[in-house]
């Protein structure tokens, strides 16, 4: 055979094994579509690269209007209605659904470094396939769409809402903390939406420090000498410890905080501080 001829065979012979290979997989029943596995690091960048790019392109030709003061007003309160429940808002937390989606629905307090006005309104108003953003371009007018961008946009310069401290009042310290349960647990009430964490795979987010160093910090956010009970009282209550702080209270349990206090403090073995 000519060689570009034994080329073409071959890349042909490989294509098909690797559709038989992704068939296998997929009839075998082997990938797990399970909301608490997380996904494979590459596969997780590759994903959020592909949504990255599929927006930038779609939403190139929108013009945004100005905005001014009076629609930021108005598109917090039409978040408050529509968004808050999965994306939660500086000091407040998702509701319970929100928290354990997977892909998990970010904070969008760092939307404005991520994306232009013009991609953030083609987002809100299509929404994203296959992670459960939903599209709301039949259920909010374009004025509505638009106001919810002002908001979005301004939202890094408000203040932490008020919150009520919850009232759970179990005492984590005295619980052993299972590092295993503890990585899941991270998973499960969102924290690597706003937290880097060793580990434990999400997007590359700065609303929250990196949790890299737990074991060998001094203070817990500055606030709480750092052992391992204090840790668990930050995750359950970090309101009480700073009322004034962006960390939402998540309605942590005792025994998840315990555990995932004991993940964060091992996390930091393989982290030169
Ligand atoms: C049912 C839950 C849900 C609701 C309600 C919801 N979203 Fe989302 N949203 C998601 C999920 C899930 C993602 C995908 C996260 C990912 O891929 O990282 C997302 C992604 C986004 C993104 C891109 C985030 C990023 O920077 O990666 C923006 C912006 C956004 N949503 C805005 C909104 C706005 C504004 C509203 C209200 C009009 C809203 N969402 C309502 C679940 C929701
Ligand atoms: C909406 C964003 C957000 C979520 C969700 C969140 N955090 Fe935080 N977290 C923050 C911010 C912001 C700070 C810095 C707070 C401060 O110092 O006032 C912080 C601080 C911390 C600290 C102290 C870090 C240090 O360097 O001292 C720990 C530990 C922590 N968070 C753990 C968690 C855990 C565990 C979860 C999940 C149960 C979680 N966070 C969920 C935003 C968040």
């Amino acid at each position: 055979m000519r060689q570009p001829l034994r080329l073409l065979a071959l890349t042909g012979v490989a294509a098909a094994l690797l559709t038989l290979a992704a068939g296998l997989l997929v009839w075998s029943g082997w990938y797990n579509v399970s909301a608490v596995a997380q996904h494979w690091s590459p596969v997780f960048k590759l994903m959020e690269y592909a949504m990255r790019q599929s927006v930038r392109h779609h939403a190139r030709a929108i013009v945004a209007p100005p905005q001014d003061a009076a629609m930021s007003v108005r598109g917090a309160a039409l978040y408050r209605q529509h968004c808050l429940s999965c994306h939660g808002a500086p000091g407040l937390p998702p509701a319970t659904a929100g928290l354990s989606m997977q892909p998990v629905p970010g904070p969008l307090a760092d939307a404005e470094h991520k994306w232009e006005d013009r991609e953030l309104y083609w987002i809100v108003s299509n929404g994203v396939k296959m992670t459960g953003m939903p599209a709301w371009q039949n259920h909010l007018s374009e004025a509505q769409r638009w106001d919810i961008v002002a908001y979005l946009r301004a939202m890094p310069d408000l203040t932490p809402a008020s919150q009520t401290v919850s009232g759970n009042d179990a005492d984590p310290t005295q619980l052993a903390g299972d590092i295993e349960r503890g990585r899941i647990a991270l998973t499960q009430y969102a924290c690597q939406s706003c937290h880097r964490i060793p580990g434990v795979v999400g997007p590359d987010t700065q609303v929250g420090p990196a949790l890299a160093h737990l074991a060998s910090q001094h203070y817990v956010s500055g606030a709480l000498p750092n052992t391992a009970g204090n840790l668990a009282r930050w995750i359950m209550h970090p309101k009480r410890y700073k009322p004034g702080g962006a960390m939402p209270e998540l309605g942590v349990s005792a025994q998840d905080a315990a555990d995932m206090a004991a993940y964060l403090r091992d996390a930091d073995r393989g982290n030169p501080p």
